[in-house]
């Protein structure tokens, strides 16, 4: 019924090399559905595709390439290093947006050459791009309240882009509190990005929503929304989902089990008292592949629909499962987060977000694309 291929590093690795098995199967089939979700959601709007910091952990080449086959023309990374890997993902066509801009002169050369599109916030951005001859487009990202990077003086910069004859692909704007859809600023992003489109910019395409504002500000969709965290399958605002799925689904294995007596404690820092005889798993996954220590003795793992709960100190590259009232043995694989086991979930229980689960999975770990058959196979799923 379905493909896989692993990719990354684990390209990298000859046939024969033993696999520790710490594994992100990336589920496109997953990642499909909360696209199309997000294109209905978009009505007119086009999807500019946020895939910077390796997809959000997933890995860029496979969600990029899957994403551009399913349509998406837009795609944003942080800056002209992840431009230029991604422009050779997916060759000319794609759109790529740099969303950090440019952090030297050096970089409008890459750009340049890799048909990249910096935001840009400051005059001295204008100067750069004037300095290198630069002829393709940027994004002029203007501050609407969130104080973080966008330009304070925009009109300024749309004269300085026309003096030196810079294209501009459109303006656009971040909103700082889109996952509170009550929060007052919402409305005061909202209505500052309108005046100042309407005022300075009315002519170029516009750009103010992320994932969460796609729910917070429907209303303002304008010509491109930005959605992130949504294709991971994460719901910006849990209480109001979107019904998407998450595309990761981390999972370490039953390396070893061993019954304990009441009173023993477990890994470092003896963190966890037995206060009964107990049955503990020791699992192929630890804090060095991305599994965040702080679920010590708080989270849980999934394993056929259960719960086994963190025990003791999670390690660098293991940790402890109660597994007393289950049936699991040798070789098992348990499941971190995924569609069992929601990243929201799991993040709540340690006061984090989705997206800093996914962002950790780091490179020691094994992604493996599970890809649905195509028609032309023949197969169905
Ligand atoms: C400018 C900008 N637009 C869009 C996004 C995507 O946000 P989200 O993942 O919340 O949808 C980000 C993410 O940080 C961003 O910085």
């Amino acid at each position: 019924m379905l493909t896989q291929s692993t990719f990354d590093h684990a390209d990298k690795a000859d046939k024969t090399t033993p696999m520790r098995p710490a594994i992100a199967h990336i589920h496109l089939k997953n990642l499909l559905h909360n696209y199309q979700l997000l294109r209905q959601h978009a009505e007119q709007a086009q999807v500019m595709a946020v895939v910077k910091a390796d997809a959000y952990g997933h890995g860029l080449k496979c969600i990029a390439q899957a994403l551009q086959q399913a349509g998406c023309e837009h795609f944003a990374v942080t800056d002209a290093c992840e431009g230029a890997q991604l422009r050779n993902h997916l060759g000319e066509k794609a759109n790529i947006t740099l969303l950090s801009g440019l952090f030297d002169s050096s970089e409008v050369k890459i750009c340049e050459h890799k048909n990249l599109t910096p935001v840009i916030t400051e005059e001295k951005h204008i100067q750069w791009l004037s300095e290198h001859k630069f002829t393709r487009q940027v994004w002029l990202k203007v501050d609407t309240g969130m104080q973080r990077l966008g330009a304070v003086n925009p009109k300024k910069i749309i004269q300085l882009c026309y003096q030196h004859h810079i294209a501009l692909a459109g303006i656009m704007s971040h909103l700082a509190c889109a996952d509170t859809p009550e929060h007052p600023l919402n409305l005061i992003q909202a209505d500052a990005f309108y005046q100042l489109h309407q005022r300075i910019a009315a002519h170029l395409p516009a750009s103010l929503l992320n994932s969460a504002g796609l729910i917070a500000l429907p209303q303002h969709k304008y010509d491109m929304i930005r959605p992130g965290i949504a294709l991971y399958g994460a719901e910006p605002i849990p209480h109001e989902p979107m019904g998407l799925k998450p595309v990761m689904q981390l999972s370490g294995q039953v390396m070893q089990i061993r019954d304990i007596e009441q009173g023993s404690t477990l890994s470092y820092g003896a963190s966890f008292t037995a206060d009964k005889a107990m049955t503990v798993a020791l699992i192929s996954l630890g804090y060095g592949d991305g599994l965040p220590r702080a679920l010590s003795n708080q989270g849980y793992a999934e394993f056929q629909g259960q719960h086994l709960p963190i025990v003791g100190r999670i390690c660098m590259d293991y940790c402890l499962l109660d597994i007393t009232e289950h049936d699991v043995t040798i070789n098992d694989t348990v499941t971190f987060w995924g569609e069992s086991l929601s990243p929201n979930t799991v993040a709540d229980l340690i006061d984090t977000i989705p997206y800093t689960l996914m962002t950790g999975v780091n490179q020691r770990v094994h992604r493996i694309a599970i890809h649905p058959k195509t028609q032309a196979d023949g197969a169905s799923e």
